[in-house]
């Protein structure tokens, strides 16, 4: 079968393309592009700094860096403006006694505090700390808890449910509220009140490239979610990557639409995009296709970068929809996180004249690794090429290369600038990503002779629900701790739109019975608790787990059996 390419144009791509892949790849060396970004004296090296203040002294100080949009209200802040801004907030936590290396959480809605105080504790050389809105109680005090926080910035509602669990956690000194109706309690100050208070000149901490910048708690098969921790020298890779991937050009509006609580919403969503100087849209609101299509329309959005199921719901929403809108300000779209299904390609040519780019990274790599870049052809259901400086290997479980077209372990060569540099407080787990020479992305895929990389699944049981990454043992132990459950099993079930939907199979402890009251009772305990994407959409009452003898769910069985596949090795089947 011939394979099918996109091919692309100048004309559709408007401005000469930032990266001349083949030429680059051949000879690039992290060194040559160090100039890129800023340096302070003795190699010193701050990456807000790097986002915001050093356009300040350039015509860009009045550049829109920051178009923010909620469903009542928006609001612009100039990079003078983000820069004043987050040099308060910087003041704000200095006067709470903040000091490098601090751990600073943010549970707030994409609003503009959220953004400005990312960029201040960054400049308090404090590590920044995000964490998605949606996160309950339990998923909330996880990551508090681990990483001993100190201070917190949220709003009145999301107050409530770390009110919840404060009690858990002693290392929480401060709770910074934004917005009115600040309640007046012990270790509770006002964003407003202080921001108006603090000094508009701030002594950004002059890092060094290697100290850390903020942490992202992400999920694996095993445990609770660990904190990935990222070095402020990630800011080199980010840049260039939203340079050559994203193709950032002086006079593009990107809308990134990721959410800062996920490792895109901070590398592109703020970093990367800001340090080349880009304007950036930020919708507040949930997704809906007419808001959606209606910001790309009035911002006059260029470059999009987006998620696969965003795209599949907008080609649900059907095309009279998106018929309504000018969207002719577009010039180059990007996707990651999930598969993007050839379809998703073939639906943006047709529709928007122009493909979605895939490209490939992890909480982990910090930066994009594998990508479609603006000139080369599209191989649509490939995630593209790894980027310059960067080497990816197709390995067996040995670690040893595969031949060309051969499916195996996704591998990359340590080095790279925006590598995650521990995982808070856990070295076992952080050494566990690494074997013989390489690094284990847990991700299956194989690469063809052009040297395009084709996606073919994780290699363990992590689930990806809408672009979401969910650990199913997170997921079980709070299904455990309903009062009517015994045990779980959780597994990720393909579905058309979101990729994968989370089923759990629970065994009810004696003296309950399996009811659709109970299946809705048990999936709001777990929305309410550890967080809204991460709840079973699916329940199935069961007699008993498969289990190895040593006691461990055999959830790749569970699978086997939802999808009707042969169940493998059973030898270890305590059933
Ligand atoms: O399984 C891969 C999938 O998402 C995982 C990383 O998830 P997360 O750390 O949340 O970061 C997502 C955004 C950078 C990967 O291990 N993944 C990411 N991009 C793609 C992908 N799967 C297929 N195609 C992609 N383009």
């Amino acid at each position: 079968m011939k394979e099918e390419i996109v091919q692309k144009s100048m004309e559709k791509l408007r401005l000469k393309p930032n990266l001349d892949y083949d030429k680059v790849v051949k000879s690039f060396k992290w060194d040559d592009i160090k100039s890129e970004i800023e340096f302070f004296e003795k190699g010193k090296l701050n990456a807000a700094y790097n986002a915001v203040d050093r356009h300040v002294k350039t015509w860009r100080k009045n550049k829109v860096a920051l178009y923010w949009e909620s469903d009542n209200d928006s609001k612009k802040f100039t990079f003078s403006e983000l820069s004043i801004l987050s040099n308060k907030f910087a003041n704000v936590l200095k006067n709470l006694g903040v000091k490098k290396e601090d751990r600073v959480f943010i549970l707030l809605p994409r609003i503009p505090s959220l953004y400005i105080s990312f960029l201040g504790i960054l400049k308090v050389g404090a590590i920044a700390g995000t964490m998605f809105s949606a996160f309950g109680p339990s998923g909330i005090k996880d990551r508090l808890a681990d990483s001993t926080a100190k201070v917190l910035i949220t709003d009145p509602e999301l107050k409530k449910r770390v009110d919840e669990i404060r009690f858990e956690l002693p290392s929480l000194e401060t709770i910074i509220v934004v917005g009115d109706n600040v309640p007046k309690e012990k270790g509770v100050v006002s964003y407003n009140e202080e921001m108006n208070k603090a000094s508009r000149n701030f002594d950004i901490e002059k890092t060094d490239p290697e100290d850390f910048s903020f942490m992202l708690y992400t999920s694996g098969t095993t445990g609770k979610s660990k904190g990935i921790v990222h070095a402020h020298y990630s800011i080199l890779q980010q840049h260039i990557t939203a340079k050559w991937v994203l193709d950032l050009h002086e006079e593009d509006v990107m809308w990134c639409t990721a959410d800062p609580g996920w490792v895109t919403g901070i590398a592109y969503g703020i970093l990367g995009s800001w340090s080349n100087g880009a304007s950036l849209v930020v919708y507040e609101g949930r997704f809906d296709p007419a808001k959606w299509y209606s910001i790309l329309e009035k911002y006059n959005v260029s470059i999009w970068y987006s998620a696969p199921t965003a795209i599949r719901m907008l080609m649900a929403a059907g095309n009279d929809i998106l018929k309504k809108y000018d969207l002719s300000s577009l010039r180059y779209l990007c996707s990651v996180g999930e598969p993007l299904n050839p379809e998703a390609v073939k639906w943006s040519v047709e529709e928007l004249g122009l493909p979605f780019h895939d490209n490939y990274w992890q909480t982990e790599t910090g930066s994009i690794m594998v990508a479609n870049y603006p000139l080369m052809p599209i191989k649509p259901g490939s995630m593209g090429k790894p980027i310059p400086g960067v080497r990816v290997a197709i390995v067996d479980d040995a670690g040893k290369e595969l031949p060309i077209g051969k499916e195996g372990n996704l591998v990359i060569q340590p080095g790279w600038p925006s590598m995650m540099r521990q995982i808070w407080q856990n070295k076992e787990k952080y050494d566990s990503y690494f074997k013989g020479k390489w690094y284990f992305t847990g991700d299956r895929s194989s690469m063809d002779k052009d040297g395009y990389v084709w996606f073919v699944g994780r290699a363990d049981d992590v689930i990806k629900t809408a672009g979401e990454r969910v650990g199913p043992f997170e997921v079980e132990s709070v299904l455990i701790e309903h009062p009517a459950v015994a045990e779980a099993g959780v597994i990720g079930v393909p579905d058309e739109l979101r990729g994968e939907v989370i089923k759990a199979f629970l065994v009810l402890k004696p003296g309950n019975e399996p009811s659709e009251g109970l299946k809705e009772d048990i999936k709001k305990f777990v929305k309410t608790r550890l967080a809204g994407h991460a709840y079973p959409k699916d329940i199935d009452f069961i007699k008993t787990l498969p289990k190895t003898r040593s006691g461990k769910i055999m959830r790749r069985v569970l699978k086997a059996r939802e999808l009707g596949l042969p169940e493998g090795d059973l030898t270890t089947l305590e059933e």
